[in-house]
């Protein structure tokens, strides 16, 4: 690997990152540093693609304890994150930090055994550059899925949520900086970024299990300190059911990419306040864990519908 390409890791964090679009506004740089960001991407995406004969069209982010699922599919090659051309590096608990591309049944699939977060320093463009190379790998639908506090009193922990809609409070926009035509458009449209037919599918097989999964509305913040109660009560105020500190930013960047997107979160515990009780992230790690095998048995039942629906 070329020291150019080791940019963008934990090493250099506390340093000049490779950050593209993040030079000031007006400033010469800033066109070709997004430029630059769609031919990392494309050199990112020709590198995983040298690694595998599949061609997925759908990827996965798999967020806190949900890794393991990857391990599980077939014919799959595991890429540590290190080893991809500009590709920034998991330090978060509970994220593994490999892409893996495997088959789920018969669907070829790119899965991200963890993601990156803002509040463990990286720029937005850094936690959404897996994205851009998501979308220069040609895969056109992407599931995320995250951990996350239950704000409605209904959605308790060890729930599974599909994702209606997002309040963006991360202070945080991937598309902030000059706009490359080649990626998308300046101002993207958001009225449905979670596409209702995948929430269809994702709802029935919920049902065909025996279970049902409620629709919320998902509050990010960039954390990484848990919410007071008077911010629950504030974003309970304002239309949100659930609280977490990804995702987002991962919609905003697929949706201009053109990427239908799913989102699923695991309630992990009541959101602070809602009930007596202090937020522990080992405690939620712990919960998402005993979810894991309701959460990848539904997975598994909703990527052969959604490969059908992209025929
Ligand atoms: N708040 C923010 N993020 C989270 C939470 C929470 O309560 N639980 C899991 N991720």
């Amino acid at each position: 690997m070329s020291a150019e390409r080791s940019k963008g890791g934990t090493d250099d964090l506390a340093g000049a990152r490779f950050g593209p679009r993040n030079a000031r506004a007006g400033s010469e740089g800033l066109e070709n540093n997004a430029a630059n960001e769609f031919d990392r991407a494309k050199e990112a995406a020709q590198f995983i693609l040298s690694q595998s004969k599949l061609r997925p069209k759908i990827a996965l982010v798999l967020g806190s304890g949900l890794g393991a699922f990857a391990d599980e599919f077939a014919g799959a090659v595991k890429l540590p994150y290190h080893t991809i051309p500009y590709f920034p590096r998991s330090t978060a608990i509970g994220h593994a930090g490999n892409l893996v591309i495997g088959k789920v049944g018969d669907t070829p699939v790119a899965a991200m055994q963890g993601r990156v977060h803002l509040y463990e320093g990286y720029s937005v463009y850094e936690v959404t550059f897996p994205i851009r190379v998501f979308a220069r790998m040609g895969v056109e639908a992407v599931i995320l899925t995250n951990a996350a506090g239950g704000i409605l009193r209904e959605l308790t922990q060890g729930r599974l949520v599909l994702i209606s809609d997002h309040i963006n409070l991360q202070g945080a926009n991937p598309l902030i900086g000059p706009n490359d035509e080649r990626c998308g458009l300046r101002f993207p449209d958001m009225t449905t970024a979670y596409d209702k037919k995948f929430r269809a599918i994702a709802a029935a097989e919920a049902v065909r299990a025996g279970t049902t999964m409620p629709e919320g509305v998902y509050a990010a913040l960039a954390g990484p300190s848990y919410e007071t109660p008077a911010e629950i009560r504030y974003l309970r105020t304002i239309g949100a059911d659930l609280v977490g500190m990804s995702t987002v930013p991962e919609v905003i960047a697929a949706r201009h990419s053109g990427i239908r997107v799913l989102g699923i979160s695991c309630v992990t515990n009541a959101a602070a306040g809602v009930i007596d009780r202090p937020l522990v992230h080992t405690k939620v790690l712990e919960v998402a864990e005993r979810v894991k095998g309701q959460f990848i048995a539904l997975l598994k039942a909703v990527i052969p519908r959604i490969a059908a629906e992209l025929k």
